[in-house]
């Protein structure tokens, strides 16, 4: 059984029937992209819209360069880590030499889920300490043990796993070291040693939280004093999303233990990887192995080092810093006429923008936001929503943006603030 194209009501009704209710779908009207290049995708009746969510096309949906990585290697050969190879040796040599300035090891999966879940195990084992310091409102990943360490989902936290609140505001970034301190303590106090602190270096699903540059230091500091480690969560805001730095933890002038990574890495080919210091990857390997089919599969590696390449050739940092600024001037702009934009957080090409009471519209909160990203995506723009209490925009669009993209999404968003739909 096939839908006619643009048959959205068909689609809908074979979803509900075959997947199961756990998926979720974007905006009121759901979406039928069906092609997508660069920062634009077309939907199945031929409208085109700014992508400004989408993180995992790093480089442009459906980049020519890798593309064709893609198609050569899957051409000569797809295979395992149990044969020497030069794909996966140089993506590891790359991805070290813009993380660590000792010497580190890499370990690849296919996810950023399954990146995250051997981050969590090598802690454990390397530490041996069972205790984890998260975020309040922290997402992780999807396996069992991580959706215990993802409040986002909305699950119980898991055995051994402690929150703290994100350095929002003046007052909570002056706190967070305190916080982590005094999270420590409350684990010993339980009996449990901690194992490690695992953090999303820009908190994005707490809302975005940028700044200030170094927060996460002193935190780092108490968790190495108790004995535990600092995994730095870069699925999000890693590949040079925030421009400055190809990582967001180079932000805050520290060196995490691991290092996890995924979503843009294959620019929408599945590839992740955990790296970090080679010591404690010694250590974690004493007495036991790891294997992941596909994780470090040679296409996949092939995608990846074709995304780097473009990174690099195309100066993609530095027009996440130049159109990112310009974006976020813009933003300020539209805050000093628009009332319910309370604040512009970002760094380069991932900015969240925090929404109150809109007196145009009567609403505010999540149910602004919620109508706000359903009004920009009417409007040709697709944007996301985060935070506790959902009155975040998210904006994270491909790397390739530019300043007349800017313009489109701005004039979208001002729209939209000042309509009631
Ligand atoms: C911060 C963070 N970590 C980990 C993950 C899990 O990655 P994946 O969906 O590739 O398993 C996500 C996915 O949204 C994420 O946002």
């Amino acid at each position: 059984m096939t839908s006619s194209p643009g048959d959205e009501a068909a689609l809908l009704a074979r979803r509900a029937r075959v997947l199961a209710p756990t998926y979720q779908l974007f905006y009121e009207q759901p979406l039928q992209i069906v092609r997508a290049a660069g920062v634009w995708m077309y939907d199945a009746h031929g409208r085109r819209y700014l992508d400004a969510y989408n993180n995992v096309p790093v480089v442009g949906h459906c980049h020519p360069q890798v593309v064709e990585a893609l198609a050569s290697q899957a051409r000569t050969l797809n295979t395992h880590t149990r044969y020497l190879a030069e794909q996966p040796l140089q993506l590891a040599e790359e991805l070290l030499a813009t993380l660590l300035s000792v010497p580190g090891s890499v370990i690849f999966t296919c996810t950023g889920s399954e990146a995250n879940d051997l981050a969590v195990r090598i802690s454990k084992a390397v530490t041996g300490g069972s205790g984890f310091i998260i975020t309040e409102f922290a997402y992780h990943g999807a396996t069992d043990v991580l959706s215990g360490m993802s409040p986002e989902d909305g699950g119980p936290l898991g055995p051994g796993v402690y929150t703290v609140p994100p350095p929002l505001g003046a007052a909570g970034a002056a706190a967070f070291g305190e916080r982590v301190r005094e999270c420590i303590e409350r684990m010993r106090n339980d009996g449990v040693r901690p194992a490690a602190m695992l953090v999303d270096t820009i908190f994005s699903s707490e809302g975005v939280v940028p700044d200030p540059r170094g927060v996460l230091a002193p935190a780092v500091r108490e968790v190495h004093a108790a004995g535990g480690l600092f995994i730095a969560d870069e699925v999000q805001p890693g590949f040079g999303r925030l421009g400055e730095a190809m990582w967001g933890f180079q932000r805050h002038g520290i060196v995490p233990d691991l290092i996890t990574m995924g979503k843009p890495m294959g620019n929408g080919h599945p590839i992740a990887a955990v790296a970090g210091r080679a010591s404690v990857f010694a250590e974690f390997a004493r007495g036991r192995r790891y294997f992941n089919t596909y994780g470090g599969n040679s296409v996949s590696c092939a995608a990846a080092l074709a995304v780097l390449q473009v990174i690099r050739t195309e100066n993609l940092l530095e027009n996440a810093r130049r159109s990112g600024a310009y974006l976020q001037r813009g933003l300020h702009t539209l805050a000093e006429r628009h009332p319910a934009i309370r604040e512009v957080r970002g760094a380069g090409l991932f900015i969240g923008v925090e929404l109150g009471a809109n007196p145009t519209s009567g609403l505010s909160g999540s149910a602004e936001t919620r109508r706000v990203v359903n009004g920009m995506c009417r409007r040709g723009v697709l944007v996301g929503s985060t935070g506790r209490h959902g009155n975040v925009l998210k904006i994270r669009s491909p790397l390739t943006l530019e300043s007349a993209h800017a313009d489109l999404l701005l004039d979208a968003l001002d729209q939209t603030l000042q309509s009631r739909s």
